[in-house]
């Protein structure tokens, strides 16, 4: 489904500041699966999926999206295939803007139109039955501009936008991180079944090591540019991965 093969990618090239992130990365990524990314601060999580969503380009190595090599395309043509859905909550949604505005941009994904005539009425019931599915009531405020929403409501509506066109991916960077735990809890929850019911493949980057045992299927922990773990959620304990990462996290102060 999504083969990562031999990637490489350093910052900062030829200044005393170079650091390299991977080296002949390799990954595959399987269909209909939720996969969870886990892995200490600054081991290369988020510089991962965006070199898989394109808004960083790799140096090296290819990705291959259905026998598809979208490495070198620009990051608005992946976008047909990827859905994204970032940790800031004003990210995947453009705050001055009407949640109707915001589902019809959404909906108009890798197509030319005219800011004009977005809104297209025959698409409203659509929008609304997506809305009801996430039982915030935003269904009743179609209206109301995005900025008037908690991140809660936000990152629930950024969700359902980055699924609205069945994507063959979907990428979510940490996207409960800023929410508050109960807040957490229900957008995840959210996650959980609209990955299902659309069957939609799926990579989660999660700090949360309950959260990444309880919603995904496999869980692959990071760290200097290596996959270190690759387990069924199943076969694998919140205790177990959390000492894991402890001593991952330990190894760090001492090389
Ligand atoms: N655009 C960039 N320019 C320079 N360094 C970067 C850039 N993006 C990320 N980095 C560095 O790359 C490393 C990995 O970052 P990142 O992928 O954001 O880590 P993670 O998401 O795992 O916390 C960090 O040291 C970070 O400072
Ligand atoms: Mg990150």
């Amino acid at each position: 489904m999504l083969k990562i093969m031999n990637l490489s990618k350093s910052f900062n090239k030829e200044t005393e500041n170079e650091i390299n992130i991977f080296n002949n990365f390799n990954l595959e990524i399987e269909k209909n699966k939720c996969t969870a990314i886990i892995g200490p601060n600054g081991c290369g999580k988020s510089t991962l999926l965006n070199m898989i969503g394109g808004s960083i380009m790799a140096d090296e190595g290819k990705i291959i999206l259905n026998k598809k090599d979208i490495g070198s395309l620009r990051e608005e043509k992946r976008a047909i295939y990827i859905g994204r859905v970032y940790q800031d909550p004003s990210m995947g949604v453009s705050p001055s803007l009407t949640i109707l505005e915001n589902m019809s941009l959404a909906d108009k994904k890798g197509e030319k139109f005219s800011l004009r005539r977005l809104v297209k009425k025959d698409r409203i019931p659509k929008y609304v039955e997506l809305l009801k599915d996430l039982d915030l009531g935003l269904e009743n405020k179609l209206n109301t501009k995005v900025k008037y929403l908690s991140g809660g409501q936000r990152q629930s509506l950024s969700l359902i936008m980055a699924a609205m066109k069945h994507p063959d991916l979907l990428l979510l960077d940490e996207h409960t991180a800023a929410l508050d735990p109960k807040t957490s809890h229900v957008v995840m929850r959210k996650t959980k079944e609209l990955i299902e019911k659309y069957k939609i493949t799926t990579i989660m980057i999660s700090h949360n090591m309950r959260d990444a045992i309880e919603y995904s299927d496999r869980i692959i922990m990071l760290d200097k540019g290596q996959v270190v773990l690759d387990k069924h959620s199943m076969e694998i304990s919140e205790l177990e991965l959390m000492n894991i990462y402890r001593d991952k996290v330990a190894e760090r102060f001492v090389s």
